[in-house]
């Protein structure tokens, strides 16, 4: 018996050490089990199939990916982590099949799937086994949508059809320099195109981050990239059926920001930066902001408001005036869909002059694009709070979570002015035949506008007409919020009984 646990042993801590650091560390990149000792709790990793092994290509034990379950802060996820130092971690037969059954593990406990990858993609020896294999996780990705969260890191190259599973998942994060996604590689590029591109140039984290919209966070290393996934995993629910993890109430209802009526300046066209005003409403000043660099014009983050989990979306003067484009309404849509799914409340902070007119956003879709946020939040049954800070006008007052569409609750700061358009606007067009004729049209449209600004756009006009619940004192934001969701907490409203809905995509 000892002679065999020794021999057990030496087996073990051989696999265990598998081809060593050093291939890995040469590329800038750490090891599958580095990374996994910086994601997980320390000594709770219950890994899976340490000694199955794969076909031709990779004859090694784990067969290049290693997969298992263990915490984040003392709660359940379940991880795979692909061994580049094996075949390249290419995916072959066994390693989809352990990746397929940790997937199954994951949705029948209900936990969040990680996937930890660093890949060449299909392993060639095993030609169509391989992409049987991916389309056994592609399947499961999407079955497990909206049950569990799904969480796609990429540490390494991610090429072909394998960049389909971070796109079925909910968040993929990307390490700046080693880390790129792309469906064909620069020498297929050059040969279709002529055009010679590098990897990072095609598919690298600051592409996606930035163009594509492909990643969700970008990072420059993979000691903050991992340190952030840990970061995320402790907002999120485990599942759909359980409630967000709460910190526990902060006194938040009754807090007073007396920042928050300095940091907005009163004129509707003068820039600020929304984030210092997420900052003051959400506790501890703390939050995570989603594609940071993709679609500025646009904030969609996850914090805390009196310990309670909400996604935050709002408008960003600071980027396009604040304005709603094509990519604007796709990160939005996302974003609501998946707070909605995982019953995360939703707080929309509304400043917005419209839709961007243009040629260029006509033609790149931007009605199908801006229907995806409509429908995204019309569809929503989580509790959503709205809060109007200067301007709503147009299709844009309404798309930003307004009463029509759902909101349970709408608020407004004094300075609201909701409005088909802004009031010059709204002037050149009624009045267009007077003040052609006019003497001295600047200072006729100036009356006019004044008058219409009087009648049409004070700030109680949509409070009179019950758009708006209340209008409210800037500092006491926080504590409105807070209130408004602790009264819809416990909101239920089933869905319409149907297969599913044909939502624009
Ligand atoms: C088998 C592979 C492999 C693969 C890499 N390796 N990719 N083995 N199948 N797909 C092996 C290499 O032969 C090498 O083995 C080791 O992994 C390390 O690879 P290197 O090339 O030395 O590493 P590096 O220079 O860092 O380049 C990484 C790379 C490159 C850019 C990923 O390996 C590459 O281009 N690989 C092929 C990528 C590819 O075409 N994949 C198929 C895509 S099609 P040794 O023995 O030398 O250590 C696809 C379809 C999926 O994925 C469809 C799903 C629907």
């Amino acid at each position: 018996m000892d002679r065999l646990r020794e021999q057990h042993f030496r087996t073990r801590a051989r696999i265990i050490e598998g081809n060593g650091p050093a291939r890995q560390h040469a590329l800038g990149k750490l090891t599958a089990r580095e990374r996994l000792a910086l994601l997980l709790d320390d000594g709770v990793f219950v890994e899976l199939d340490l000694y199955r092994r794969g076909k031709e290509g990779a004859q090694e034990a784990t067969d290049g990916v290693i997969t298992g379950s263990g915490e984040i802060g003392g709660r359940r996820v379940f991880v795979y982590a692909q061994d580049f130092t094996i075949a390249g971690g290419s995916l072959g037969e066994a390693h989809a099949a352990k990746i397929h059954k940790l997937m199954d593990l994951a949705l029948d406990a209900g936990a969040p799937l990680i996937g930890l990858n660093d890949s060449g993609g299909a392993r060639i020896q095993e030609g169509v086994m391989a992409l049987d294999g991916y389309g056994g996780i592609f399947y499961r990705n999407v079955q497990a949508s909206g049950v569990i969260p799904q969480i796609s890191v990429i540490l390494g190259p991610c090429a072909g059809g394998a960049a389909y599973s971070p796109a079925l998942t909910d968040f993929t994060f990307m390490v700046r320099d080693t880390a790129q996604m792309y469906l064909t590689g620069p020498d297929v590029v050059e040969a279709v195109s002529g055009k010679r591109v590098t990897h990072a140039e095609l598919g690298g984290a600051e592409v996606h981050g930035s163009r594509s919209g492909v990643a969700t966070f970008v990072h420059d290393d993979e000691v903050g990239c991992l340190d952030e996934v840990r970061y995320l995993v402790s907002l999120l629910p485990a599942n759909n059926l359980e409630r967000p993890p709460s910190t526990g109430a902060t006194g938040a209802v009754s807090d007073e920001r007396p920042r928050l009526a300095e940091l907005v300046p009163v004129e509707p066209n003068l820039p600020y930066d929304m984030r210092h005003v997420i900052a003051e409403i959400v506790d501890d000043g703390e939050f995570l902001e989603l594609h940071e660099d993709w679609a500025g014009n646009v904030l969609c983050v996850f914090a805390r408001i009196d310990g309670e989990v909400v996604g935050v979306v709002a408008n960003q003067p600071l980027v396009l005036a604040g304005v709603l484009d094509a990519a604007a309404a796709q990160k939005a849509a996302r974003f609501v869909r998946f707070c909605d799914a995982f019953g995360i409340p939703l707080v929309t902070l509304v400043d917005v002059p419209g839709f961007l007119p243009g040629v260029e956003q006509e033609h790149a879709g931007i009605i199908r694009h801006g229907a995806k946020l409509l429908y995204a939040y019309c569809e929503a049954t989580v509790p959503r709070v709205q809060v109007i800070l200067r301007k709503a006008y147009g299709g844009a007052y309404i798309v930003m979570d307004s009463r029509s569409i759902g909101a349970d609750l709408s608020l407004a700061w004094p300075t609201n002015e909701i409005a088909v358009m802004g009031a010059t606007g709204a002037v050149n067009v009624i009045h267009r035949k007077e003040l052609a004729a006019a003497a001295d049209p600047d200072r006729l449209r100036e009356d006019l506008t004044d008058a219409y600004t009087r009648r049409l756009m004070h700030p109680h006009y949509s409070a009179e007409r019950g758009l708006v619940d209340d209008v409210i004192d800037p500092v006491r934001t926080r504590s409105a919020i807070a209130s408004g969701l602790a009264m819809i907490r416990t909101k239920r409203r089933v869905p319409p009984r149907r297969k599913h809905g044909n939502g624009p995509l």
